[in-house]
């Protein structure tokens, strides 16, 4: 039952939503998302010609690298999610962002975080752990500017005129409590200057705890908050109620639960203790469940709306993400048994395994999102050229699948060269004759690459378009309040 609270949620009068943070981090997330694509087509071209390190370190791969992860997964990923977050929390709760100038240091505190990773990434500042490079001044930051992000989302969520929370927010929510778990446990490091610090933990602990933290970044920060997106977006665009809210219940409960144990499964044939080794493999074949019956409640979310699919281009974005989510999380847990791991391990699998979750997966989940966010922040109902999103479907679609299959059959010639052995059980193959034979795979990637970056670009400058034919008056919130299960 909707309770009888003002719209401000604070005894206030304006009855307006706060959509000023919402569209700083929408706009944020398509430069962020140029930047970070660039960035990957640039280390996929330094794979193919090593030449183009040009011998300055801060343009070297291994400086570049971690530029690239965090600036797709922290500063395109990370933006995305909190401009959908503030903007499902407000329309599903009815009721105005709570603290919006916490939302608003929620906003530049994390615009920070992200410049300093790029200065500090080429300068070869490293903590060395994968997906939490930044030094420990940087970790501080992170963890204020997240939980500043925690109160107001959860804030909002205390002062709801709606008595149900909505599916969307609880997976929302989810994702901000694991992700303030992970960072805050993973970065305990002791700090030997001002920018270099060790890890708390030793040897294999050191490892594990990696592997827990780096496992849970993929299933909270690369999908629980994007799956939050998908219970949103998607019945908006379809105008469809979601398939089964009761199996949306199940598919949280079972999602969260499964994916914290599934982290060791990075860690097979090491000094892991092999029973739990077989646990990671274990939870991450269980795994394939609630991802499958989310898939599938989202792409059900369509049932008797399926001809829209065909002049609807934003459908076309978030359904064709669903389609790779299911095909990489049925992936996933395959590469996670162990005799099928001891190929895939160390080769180019892993990679094609890893975009076509995220070029797939996040990429298309997320551009579809911002194509019905961002008109709607400008007063508009449509982005300025609707040519121009199905352009952008198509060069990103075939982008992806010729960076993945690329990367698929690169990745298991490799595995097999290298355990190849002659009969007097001598190598077959060198290394660098593994190498020479992955070159023509690398610039075919290249190419997806480039094809998927141009997408982002047309993207870009459809989004300034729209945001110069439109307005930014504020909306107001509805007068009565409805059950947002309705
Ligand atoms: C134009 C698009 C992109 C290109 C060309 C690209 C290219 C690359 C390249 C060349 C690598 C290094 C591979 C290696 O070390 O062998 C890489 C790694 C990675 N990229 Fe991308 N990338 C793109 C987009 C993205 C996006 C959108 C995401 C995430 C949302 C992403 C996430 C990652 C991750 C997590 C890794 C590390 C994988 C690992 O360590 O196993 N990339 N990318
Ligand atoms: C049921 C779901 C999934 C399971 C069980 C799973 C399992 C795995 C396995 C077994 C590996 C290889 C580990 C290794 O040999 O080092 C891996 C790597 C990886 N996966 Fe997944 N995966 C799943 C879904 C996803 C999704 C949806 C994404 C992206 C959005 C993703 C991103 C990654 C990344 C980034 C890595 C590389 C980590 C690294 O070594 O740097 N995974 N995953």
């Amino acid at each position: 039952m909707p309770s009888t609270a003002s719209p401000t949620g604070r005894g206030g009068t304006a009855p307006m939503y706060e959509d000023g943070v919402v569209r700083a981090f929408a706009l944020a997330s398509v430069l962020w998302g140029v930047v970070g694509m660039l960035v990957g087509v640039i280390i996929a071209a330094q794979l193919a010609w090593p030449e183009l390190n040009l011998g300055i370190p801060w343009l070297s791969y291994g400086r570049l690298r971690p530029l690239h992860t965090n600036a797709v997964i922290f500063a395109f990923g990370g933006c995305v999610l909190m401009a959908t977050a503030f903007h499902v929390v407000q329309r599903t709760s009815q009721v105005r962002l709570f603290a919006p100038k916490l939302a608003w240091f929620t906003f530049w505190g994390w615009q920070t975080v992200i410049v300093l990773a790029a200065i500090t990434l080429p300068l070869g500042i490293t903590s060395g752990k994968e997906y939490a490079e930044l030094e420990w001044p940087i970790d501080l930051l992170i963890a204020v500017v997240w939980v500043s992000y925690a109160i107001v989302f959860f804030g909002t969520i205390g002062v709801r005129r709606v008595r149900h929370i909505y599916v969307a927010n609880w997976f929302f929510g989810a994702f901000i409590i694991a992700v303030a778990l992970l960072h805050i446990v993973n970065s305990a490091e002791i700090p030997v200057s001002l920018t270099k610090s060790y890890s708390a933990y030793a040897g294999v602990q050191d490892a594990m705890v990696q592997w827990w933290y780096g496992h849970n970044a993929v299933g909270f920060f690369l999908t629980a908050g994007f799956l939050g997106m998908m219970y949103y977006y998607i019945p908006k665009q379809a105008n469809r109620p979601v398939y089964s809210y009761r199996l949306s219940i199940v598919h949280f409960w079972a999602l969260i639960f499964t994916y914290m144990w599934a982290g060791p499964h990075h860690l097979h044939y090491t000094a892991l203790p092999d029973w739990a080794q077989s646990v990671g493999m274990l939870f991450s074949l269980v795994l394939l469940a609630p991802s499958w019956g989310g898939m599938i409640n989202g792409v059900m979310t369509l049932s008797g709306a399926w001809h829209k699919l065909r002049d609807d281009p934003i459908l076309k974005f978030l359904i064709v993400a669903l389609s790779f989510y299911g095909m990489s999380t049925f992936e996933g847990p395959m590469m996670s048994i162990k005799t099928v791991n001891a190929l895939s391990h160390y080769t180019d699998w892993t990679i094609g395994h890893v975009h076509s979750g995220a070029l797939g997966w996040v990429g298309l989940i997320s551009m579809g999102s911002l194509y019905h966010l961002i008109p709607r922040m400008y007063g508009r109902t449509e982005m300025y050229s609707k040519r121009a999103i199905e352009l952008h479907f198509w060069i990103a679609t075939l982008g992806i699948v010729l960076y993945i299959a690329a990367m698929w059959i690169a990745g298991v010639m490799q595995g097999l060269m290298w355990r190849a052995v002659n009969p007097d059980g001598t190598l077959t193959w060198t290394f660098a004759e593994s190498v020479k034979a992955t070159y023509p795979f690398y610039v075919v990637r290249l190419l997806g690459g480039l094809l998927y970056l141009g997408g982002m670009c047309l993207m870009a400058w459809n989004v300034v378009l729209t945001t110069r034919v439109g307005h930014t008056r504020a909306q107001p919130i509805p007068p009565v309040a409805v059950p947002a299960a309705a």
